[in-house]
């Protein structure tokens, strides 16, 4: 079968490589309909991530079809049309019976990391996919839900949805800032419209981006290149500052944003993935009864969010901003990595 394999810091190949094959009897084979690329796939190829090794196929998203089945598998059949989460789960463990699955305890990959696609086993941007612990890690797509639309449930929506929303706790009434209108950021906000916000603001330092926001709900949207942006943020509340500030980019500045626009007793939901250090000024913040919460996505909500995505509740087709095929897709990493230049959300990939 065909593969994007990586081949270390800056190099990538979508080349032929051996079909993956049932090696545990909870595993899976799936052909892949549709799959896309991630930011966090960006930075493996720099480098960021030393655990992923030469060799490797990338990809932790996607949709398929079942070719094979384990022999401990019952629920699942040949044919079946499956998402894949991002994050494999075994089901048994103290932390899957508490639905973290991020920190699965289950062997594959290493005991403790629940993200093992394209990470540390083979992911999903190939023709065929070994799935371990199927039963447990995939949800069958629906038929009002294209495969396209799944391959957002993966990570994006589920990631912007847990580890945003409701780690940030939003609520009916409350103002929501959110830092970065990257797919994550823009799923954070599709996602709090559920639980009846009275302002998303949605925060970026390109204006096509906080452009776009409006069409997955943010009712504002506040460029933070402007010198007087955090002005232009609190005059959107009564002053006192936001309810849930989510922090959706990654780096320390948007980090420390976070925390000067949200008022006392609100949350800072930090999403991004850091690659350095990031200052907390807790002599100013301790007495402002401020809640920090961080984390990897567990996927525990992807089956409620599959509902709402079927019921048309959740926008989605709006994330996808190009189309490519598999034999296309260095292509299309070069599109998506060129966001700013070709105003790439996710580029999905159809084999
Ligand atoms: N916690 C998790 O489980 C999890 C899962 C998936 C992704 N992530 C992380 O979420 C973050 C967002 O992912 P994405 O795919 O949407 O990223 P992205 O790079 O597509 O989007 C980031 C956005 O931030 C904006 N930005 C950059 N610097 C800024 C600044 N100083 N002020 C305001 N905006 C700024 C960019 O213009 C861009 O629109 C990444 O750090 C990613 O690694 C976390
Ligand atoms: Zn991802
Ligand atoms: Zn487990």
């Amino acid at each position: 079968m065909k593969a994007l394999v990586y081949k270390g810091p800056g190099q990538k190949a979508w080349e032929e490589v051996p079909n993956p094959t049932i090696s545990q009897p909870t595993d899976v084979i799936v052909k892949i309909v549709s799959t896309t690329i991630c930011g966090t796939d960006l930075h493996i190829l720099k480098g960021d991530v030393p655990a992923v090794t030469p060799g490797r196929i990338l990809g932790h998203e996607g949709v398929g079809t079942i070719t094979e089945v384990g022999s401990a598998v019952t629920s699942l059949k040949i044919g079946d049309q499956v998402i894949i989460s991002c994050i494999s789960a075994c089901g048994h463990c103290d932390f899957c019976k508490q639905g973290v699955f991020s920190h699965c305890l289950g062997e594959e990959g290493a005991s403790g990391i629940g993200w093992i696609f394209g990470h540390l086993i083979d992911g999903t941007q190939a023709e065929f996919v070994r799935v371990p612990y199927a039963e447990t890690s995939v949800y069958l797509l629906p038929k009002e839900v294209t495969p396209q639309q799944g391959t957002l449930l993966s990570d994006i929506l589920p990631t912007g949805h847990e580890i945003g929303v409701k780690y940030g706790q939003v609520k009916a009434g409350d103002v929501v800032a959110v830092i970065g209108a990257g797919p994550v950021g823009l799923a954070a906000i599709a996602t709090a419209g559920l639980y009846g916000p009275s302002r998303i603001i949605s925060i970026d330092l390109d204006a096509n981006r906080i452009k776009q926001a409006k069409l997955f709900g943010a009712t504002d949207a506040v460029n933070s290149s402007d010198a007087d942006w955090k002005a232009q943020v609190l005059a959107l509340t009564d002053g006192l500052g936001v309810d849930v500030a989510i922090e959706a980019v990654g780096i320390p500045e948007t980090f420390t944003m976070c925390t000067q626009i949200v008022r006392p007793a609100g949350h800072v939901a930090n999403v991004g993935v850091h690659g350095r250090p990031v200052e907390l000024a807790l002599q100013d913040l301790w007495i402002s009864n401020v809640t920090i919460s961080m984390g990897l996505v567990n996927t525990n909500t992807l089956g409620t969010l599959l509902k709402l995505v079927a019921q048309k509740k959740i926008v989605s087709d709006a994330f996808i901003s190009h189309t490519f095929a598999l034999d296309d897709i260095i292509e299309a990493y070069d599109v998506f990595g060129r966001a700013a230049e070709t105003k790439a959300l996710k580029v999905i990939i159809n084999a």
